[in-house]
């Protein structure tokens, strides 16, 4: 069997005819038809055809998207931003580049994301000790799964916060029919080489007007101001998606759909074939409102045994042996020793999952035969 990887890119076979156009017309540049017709066609997905009206700027990365997300919100130096602390580290580092503080706020057990009680915690913590409120809250949707957005839009819409929602691998996931990204301030979608669609490298910022859009690519595009010559009056970034990475990303556009479908699809073969497992829990969205895109499938132990560094990690080196690609959950932002000073509003949930947890393969190369390797492997192994 070859290795089984975790989620690699799976292209359409259309992505060549759009780099080819750009070639052919000479648009080698981080703008263009390409990146043009992309951010339409991401505007019509997460807009639903017109239930919305969001605009959509393509980046150089999800990376650069947060960070320009908490530039639009304001962020600065010495402000304090509320982030998810179980994530991968980019939802929370451009909040430093900014000069600004993370206060990491755990998890609650049914999604995996922020736990809206501890957030309202959070910020009235905040409140009492520094006498600001946080200028931000970012939300992660974890491996797609969905978070209890509306709770945190309430708790955020009361404390008047703005909302900065990290969907970098919730492409697609959708709470309550809406699409996860378009319920705050801010979206964020992250097209790197191992999330549901990419373009190699790339990300998008999904904003709430044209003008903010206008202003997201003022920023992109180094802060020049609009003088005959270069003059600027603030900091910029080079951020913007080149027009050869759009072409891949129109191309993986056109089967954005079927790679969700997919990674739903092995999501649900997981339930069926390990659902008996004694102690192995396969993490499903926990209601209908819910619907995850499944980029990860995830799993944990409950049997005490399977614990990291004690019996999760042998059991994961023997699944590699037998080539098939796990990976630890996220370990949680506050147990991180480059954040060992920030402010965190714990409940032990997000540590428990990092201990006991696991992604299983989920991408397009995982199919029926795959699936019977990866359980007989599980089973063998445990
Ligand atoms: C939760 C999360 N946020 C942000 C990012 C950053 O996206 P990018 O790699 O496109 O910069 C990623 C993925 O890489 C991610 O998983």
């Amino acid at each position: 069997m070859d290795r089984i990887n975790l989620c690699l890119a799976h292209m359409s076979g259309n992505e060549m005819q759009y780099i080819q156009e750009a070639f052919d017309t000479n648009w080698v540049v981080p703008l263009g038809p390409n990146v043009n017709a992309f951010e339409e066609d991401l505007e019509d997905f997460v807009n639903e055809n017109g239930a919305l009206d969001k605009k959509v700027v393509a980046l150089s990365a999800g990376t650069a998207a947060i960070h320009l997300g908490l530039i639009m919100l304001g962020v600065g130096k010495g402000d304090e931003v509320i982030c998810q602390s179980f994530t991968f580290a980019a939802s929370a580092n451009p909040i430093v580049y900014l000069g600004a503080s993370p206060v990491f706020v755990d998890s609650e057990p049914d999604t995996y994301n922020m736990d809206p009680q501890l957030l309202e915690d959070a910020i009235k913590g905040r409140i009492a000790k520094t006498g600001k409120k946080p200028k931000a809250i970012i939300p992660v949707y974890l491996y797609g799964m969905p978070a209890k957005i509306d709770e945190i839009m309430e708790i955020a819409c009361r404390y008047e916060i703005p909302v900065l929602e990290d969907a970098a691998e919730g492409f697609g996931s959708r709470y309550k029919g809406q699409v996860c990204g378009t319920f705050g301030t801010y979206g964020v979608m992250s097209f790197n080489g191992n999330k549901m669609i990419t373009t190699s490298g790339g990300g998008a910022l999904i904003c709430p007007d044209a003008e903010a859009k206008k202003r997201v690519m003022f920023y992109a595009t180094q802060a020049r101001e609009p003088y005959p010559y270069y003059q600027h009056e603030r900091i910029g970034y080079n951020y913007r998606m080149s027009n050869i990475c759009a072409g891949i990303g129109r191309g993986q556009m056109t089967v954005a759909d079927e790679h969700i479908k997919h990674h739903q699809w092995v999501h649900e073969q997981y339930v069926q074939r390990l659902g008996d497992v004694d102690g192995l829990i396969v993490h499903c969205a926990p209601g209908d409102e819910m619907q995850s895109n499944y980029w990860l499938s995830t799993i944990r132990f409950e049997d005490g045994k399977h614990v990291i560094s004690d019996d999760l990690l042998p059991f994961a080196e023997r699944l590699s042996e037998a080539n098939i690609e796990t990976r630890p959950l996220w370990k949680p932002m506050h147990l991180q020793p480059v954040y060992k000073d920030a402010p965190a509003y714990t409940n032990g949930v997000s540590e428990h999952l990092f201990k006991s947890g696991l992604c299983l393969p989920s991408g397009p190369c995982v199919r029926e035969a795959e699936l019977d390797y990866i359980v007989k492997k599980i089973k063998e192994n445990l």
